[in-house]
């Protein structure tokens, strides 16, 4: 590795201020320069080696460069790659038809397209075409994109950079039971957040709003897991007043949760789902899908150009085969366990954890001061010295202290140990 020459950290970010617009931050005081991946591991351009509980935001559930899938890849790289699905090609059908079977309930019929932000977009144009109703209702702290309605259903300040977001949008509060909104306790609230999307139809809407969209575990908003019954709450007032529910899955689906899909922890069927990041592996797809009776309302001409291409539809597909043979769901949910045991434990020990909670491997822990307000530099200085000892790890959250764990799904139990005994050491040695 070192015989090639790097750009190394400084000169990426000399050009970069030279010639990427300045919105686009990147983690770490002291940043390295990825040039590697391999499964569950990440190079640096000194050859050093991280163990990635990132995956890329959400993406690489499969693991870097995956043997299986970057050879299927590769094979339909080299045969066919792009003619547009004005054209007839068979791997986007036989995507769909595998979505299809994979998504709960009668989800069948699918749109591709590249992005997370296209994707929730275009589920909210067929709600829109279905219910023949623009009004949206969206969550206080969730995020959906960068697009205009992508950025103005999102309910996190810090990615709400349009002054001018469009209009028809309320927000209900987000079902974030350690910093409550509504300021209830857990076990006497009757899910207070979910009937409170109940009084905004009644009052902020014309009475029947198109859509409902949220993530089934908020990912930006510091892995904020609902208690148990609120989706299913939220789908049945849906349901009353005509309003279609929409689970946005870019980062909870294809396993992460210890279920394909994390709407499905809770029994509930969306009436749309979208869908990215894991599906392609790093491949850029993502996917909105509908049952008949909805997807065949969207009749007017609509195509992507690169949605379904040849080739991000071939590791979509891959994808689905590897999650399924390599028992990755299984997996999530095993060492999701262990994760949040051991995250809890060095919360007894070490008191800037204030909760720990998720899913599979879909899991925060928020950093608090004694006061319980929010800790992010302590969050930042844990994460620079994690990094030097080969962890990377990642942060989200409203105020950006909530540690993230979202590794490949292929991580090992001896991994997530390697990872709890870095973070008691970093703590112990930071007085945290
Ligand atoms: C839940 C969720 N939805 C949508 C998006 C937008 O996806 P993209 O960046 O691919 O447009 C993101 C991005 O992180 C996300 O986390």
């Amino acid at each position: 590795m070192s015989e090639h020459h790097y750009l190394g950290p400084q000169g990426i970010i000399a050009k970069k201020k030279k010639y990427i617009m300045p919105c686009l931050a990147h983690f770490y005081r002291n940043p390295r320069q990825i040039v590697k991946g391999s499964m569950q591991y990440l190079y640096d351009s000194e050859g050093q080696r991280y163990l990635d509980c990132y995956a890329g935001v959400s993406v690489m559930n499969c693991g870097h460069c995956n043997p299986e899938i970057t050879q299927k890849v590769t094979e339909q790289v080299t045969t066919l790659q792009h003619v547009c699905n004005i054209y007839l090609t068979e791997n986007f059908v036989n995507l769909a038809e595998k979505l299809a079977e994979v998504t709960p309930g009668d989800l069948q019929k699918s749109f591709f397209c590249s992005t997370g932000s296209e994707a929730t977009e275009g589920a909210l144009l067929l709600a829109e075409i279905y219910t023949g109703n623009s009004e949206i209702i969206a969550l206080r702290q969730g995020l959906h994109g960068r697009t205009k309605l992508g950025m103005s259903i999102t309910g996190l300040q810090m990615w709400r950079t349009d002054p001018n977001p469009v209009g028809g949008i309320h927000f209900a509060p987000n079902p974030y039971c350690y910093r409550c909104p509504l300021n209830k306790k857990p076990d006497t609230c009757d899910l207070a957040c979910a009937n409170a999307i109940e009084d905004l139809i009644k009052t902020a809407t014309s009475g029947h709003p198109g859509a409902f969209i949220a993530e089934p575990i908020q990912a930006n908003a510091g892995c904020v897991v609902p208690p148990k019954g609120y989706f299913n709450r939220v789908q049945e007032i849906c349901h009353h007043y005509g309003t279609l529910l929409i689970t946005d899955e870019v980062q909870t689906g294809f396993g992460r949760t210890g279920k394909m899909f994390a709407i499905e922890n809770w029994g509930v069927t969306p009436d749309i789902m979208a869908m990215a990041k894991a599906l392609g592996n790093g491949a850029p797809i993502s996917a909105f899908i509908a049952p008949a009776k909805i997807a065949d309302t969207y009749t007017r001409p609509g195509a992507s150009t690169l949605g379904g291409n040849p080739v991000s539809s071939t590791a979509g597909l891959a994808v689905l085969d590897y999650i399924e043979e390599h028992h990755l769901m299984e997996n999530a949910y095993a060492r999701g366990k262990q994760l949040r045991a051991g995250l809890r434990e060095l919360a007894r020990k070490h008191p800037i954890i204030g909760d720990v909670r998720g899913l599979g491997l879909m899991d925060g822990a928020e950093f608090v001061h004694a006061d319980g307000s929010p800790a992010p530099e302590e969050l930042d200085n844990v994460l620079e010295a994690l990094l030097d000892r080969g962890f990377i790890v990642g942060k989200n959250g409203a105020a950006r202290n909530v540690l993230a764990f979202q590794p490949p799904l292929i991580i090992t139990e001896e991994n997530i140990n390697e990872v709890l005994n870095a973070l008691d050491d970093v703590l112990t040695a930071q007085k945290l």
